[in-house]
C-alpha cells in the first residue's frame, strides 16, 4: 500500500510497460481458460429420442441445480471481467466488477430459482461474508467441495476457487500489484484482504443454497 509511491522513475516505466504486457497476457489466459471450460463440459449427445424426452423432463437434483448455477455464474463473471479488461484495462475493470459482480450474483439467483455467492476467509468485500452454515468450511479452508442438508430442508454446496494467473492482477502480493489498480482498490474497499494469494492458491468458493422442493 503506497510503496509504489517510493519507486525510481525509471521503474515506475517498466512497471508500466510490464502492466500493458500482463493486460495482454491476461486477455489472453481468459480467452483460453474460457475455451477450456467449453471443451471440459461438452454437451451429452442423446443416445435415442426417448432418451432426450426423458433428459428434458426429468428434473435436475438439487446438486446439478447448484452446479449449473455455479457454472453459469462464472461464465458471466468471466466474460464481463474480460469485457471490461480489454475495454479499459485492470483498474477500470475493478469499478466494473465492484458494481456488476453482485448484480451477476443477484440475477443468477433469479434466474436458477435459487441463493448464490462468494466468499473467501480474505474478503474484499466484506458485503461477501460467508452464510452461517459455511463458516465452519471457511474455518477449515476445505478445497474439497461439500455437498450438505441444510437445517430448514435446502440443500447447501459450498465449491473452492482457486487462484489462476489472470486473477493476480487485482489479488496478487500487493507490490506486484500495478499502482493504479492498489490504489482503486483502497479507494474502494478499504478493508480490502484480497491481496497476496498465490497461483494455484485457494482463493474462496462458491456457495448455493437450493430450495427443496414440495
Ligand atoms: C480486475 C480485477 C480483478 C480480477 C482480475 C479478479 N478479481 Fe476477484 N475481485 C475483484 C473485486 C473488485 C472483487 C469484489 C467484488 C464485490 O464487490 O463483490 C473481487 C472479489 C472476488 C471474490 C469474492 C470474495 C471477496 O473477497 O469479496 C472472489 C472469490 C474472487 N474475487 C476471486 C477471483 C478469481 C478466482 C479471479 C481470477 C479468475 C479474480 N477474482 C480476478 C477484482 C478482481
Amino acid at each position: 500500500m503506497g510503496t509504489w509511491t517510493n519507486m525510481e522513475p525509471n521503474l515506475i516505466q517498466q512497471n508500466s510497460r510490464s502492466t500493458f504486457a500482463s493486460s495482454v497476457m491476461f486477455a489472453l489466459l481468459f480467452l483460453c481458460l474460457l475455451g477450456c471450460q467449453q471443451e471440459a463440459a461438452p454437451v451429452a449427445e442423446p443416445a435415442s429420442p426417448e432418451q432426450a424426452v426423458q433428459q428434458q423432463t426429468e428434473p435436475a437434483g438439487p446438486k446439478e441445480r447448484a452446479l449449473a448455477a455455479k457454472q453459469a455464474l462464472f461464465d458471466r463473471l468471466s466474460s464481463r471481467l474480460l469485457a471490461a479488461m480489454s475495454s479499459g484495462g485492470p483498474a477500470a475493470a475493478i469499478e466494473v466488477c465492484s458494481q456488476e459482480a453482485p448484480r451477476i450474483a443477484s440475477e443468477v439467483s433469479e434466474e436458477h430459482g435459487l441463493k448464490i455467492g462468494r466468499t473467501s476467509f480474505k474478503l474484499r468485500n466484506p458485503k461477501n461474508s460467508p452464510p452461517a452454515w459455511a463458516q465452519r468450511f471457511v474455518e477449515e479452508r476445505t478445497v474439497e467441495p461439500q455437498f450438505v442438508d441444510l437445517e430448514d430442508g435446502q440443500f447447501g454446496a459450498f465449491l473452492p476457487i482457486m487462484l489462476k494467473p489472470q486473477c493476480m492482477t487485482c489479488h496478487g502480493p500487493a507490490d506486484q500489484i500495478d499502482p493504479q489498480v492498489l490504489s482503486k482498490l483502497n479507494e474502494l474497499y478499504p478493508d480490502d484482504q484480497a491481496t497476496g494469494f498465490q497461483i494455484d492458491e485457494l482463493r474462496g468458493w462458491f456457495w448455493i443454497e437450493v430450495p427443496r422442493e414440495g
